[in-house]
């Protein structure tokens, strides 16, 4: 069959080659460590919800859900989505065990495969993975710092060059309606001069229009009054208690008045936490309180606080900060062996060794001497074992320095203590 006939991953999805896991397993120990310092328990909900609860939590007219939610109607009726964030999942978690009645906050962590039907392009894929940590139950500002602190930490941890934070408020939703209403007067104004897309955000949803990123909506948003100044005293000093505390803990963030993210649930503090390369600016995690999602919801309402991570996105901002990964340990010994008789006594010794800590390598399937030293060269272990029909008669191997190429005939009984001992 012709290479391009084969059936390939469907556009937007992607595999995860042996490289990429080794790089996943490097950031998940990374989130095992902060979750355990931090305090946070891991929990893990289904991939597929029912869709009302991405509909009424992330909302109806993000984008989200009113274009990018893989949804489907199961056999019994039931319409279900492919999970296309983790928030409104770990607030259905706490009602439905619940967390309500557990010490206060509950703080929660995730990991996993998200789906979203976007535009596939660099960095932006239709599988996804992330990584989540949530509060919920606590409106102190010092929770909201430490989210933010985690998440920096963790991609510093990583080695990731040049984060900084962007951090806005959008204050609770009267304020948002009072500052949403001024905008809508202004940029009517210049109506005609707004791209396509936020002509139409205009009726809908005319927050998002300040995150445009075409130029000539850019300058009619450079124009505009901005969020932080419709805020109550109360979210103001809010506020300035989280940038207080981010000063405190020396995390370098920068005021974005534009920033107000895509989902609908966010109340006061909201943030990304992006790496800037020269031309280059790109969102690793994105987050924020949501102090109405868990009335929302059904239930009586808890302030809560959280943030998501891109795990493909992570892991290409380690490669471009020259962070690599080895995926596969080196050896330290190589077992060959030629014959039957031979191949069944190196199998054991295989078991033995790698029992006793160490790495072995091997080429069980070759039954050619020759192939399997030149392997063992190449892999560069410390040394060879080599066991042959007359070793294995005899009841010894032979041990091949491989830095000097000297061999030498070891009691196959005494062989893995002393090789043990000598590396
Ligand atoms: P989000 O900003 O939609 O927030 O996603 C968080 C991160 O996931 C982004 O910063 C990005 O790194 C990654 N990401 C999102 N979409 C894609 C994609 N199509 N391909 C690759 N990476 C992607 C949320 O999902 C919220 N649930 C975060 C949150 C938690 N807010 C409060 N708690």
């Amino acid at each position: 069959m012709a290479e391009e006939e084969f059936i390939q991953t469907p556009k937007g999805m992607h595999d995860l080659t042996p490289e990429d896991c080794a790089y996943f397993y490097r950031i998940e120990n990374a989130c095992r460590r902060l979750a355990k310092d931090y305090r946070f328990d891991r929990i893990d909900f289904p991939i597929l919800e029912n869709a009302l609860l991405f509909k009424k939590g992330t909302g109806a007219n993000t984008d989200i859900v009113e274009k990018q939610m893989y949804t489907l109607r199961t056999k019994s009726g039931e319409v279900l989505a492919l999970r296309p964030e983790g928030t409104p999942s770990v607030v259905r978690f706490y009602l439905e065990h619940g967390a309500r009645t557990w010490p206060q906050p509950v703080k929660l962590w995730y990991w996993g495969p998200f789906f979203r039907y976007e535009k596939a392009q660099a960095g932006r894929y239709r599988q996804f993975h992330q990584f989540g940590f949530e509060i919920i139950g606590g409106g102190d500002a010092a929770l909201d710092a430490q989210v933010i602190n985690l998440f920096y930490r963790l991609l510093a941890e990583l080695k990731i060059k040049n984060l900084v934070v962007e951090i806005n408020s959008i204050g609770r939703p009267g304020e948002r309606e009072t500052y949403q209403k001024v905008l809508v007067k202004q940029l009517k104004k210049s109506e005609s001069e707004l791209c396509v897309d936020c002509r139409r955000r205009l009726a809908r949803n005319p927050l998002r229009i300040l995150d445009c990123k075409e130029p000539a909506c850019q300058e009619i948003v450079g124009q505009l009054p901005h969020v932080v100044d419709y805020l109550s005293d109360e979210c103001r000093q809010h506020f300035q208690e989280v940038l207080e505390l981010l000063g405190e803990l020396n995390i370098p963030y920068r005021l974005n008045p534009h920033l107000v993210r895509g989902l609908d649930y966010y109340t006061r503090t909201v943030f990304e936490i992006v790496q800037s390369d020269d031309e280059e600016k790109k969102a690793l995690v994105g987050g924020g309180r949501y102090d109405g999602l868990v009335e929302l919801l059904g239930a009586p309402p808890a302030p809560a606080v959280g943030a998501a991570a891109g795990i493909e996105r992570i892991v290409s901002a380690m490669k471009s900060s020259g962070h690599r990964v080895v995926y596969r340990e080196k050896p330290e010994v190589f077992i060959a062996q030629l014959g039957p008789a031979a191949k069944k006594e190196a199998i054991k010794i295989f078991e033995e060794l790698r029992q006793r800590g160490v790495k072995v390598a091997e080429a069980f399937g070759r039954n050619s001497l020759n192939a399997q030293l030149k392997r063992a060269d190449r892999l560069g272990v410390k040394y060879t074992v080599i066991i042959g029909q007359k070793e294995a008669l005899d009841g010894t191997i032979t041990l091949k320095t491989m830095s000097t190429g000297q061999q030498r005939f070891v009691k196959r009984s005494q062989a893995v203590s002393l090789i043990k001992k000598r590396l």
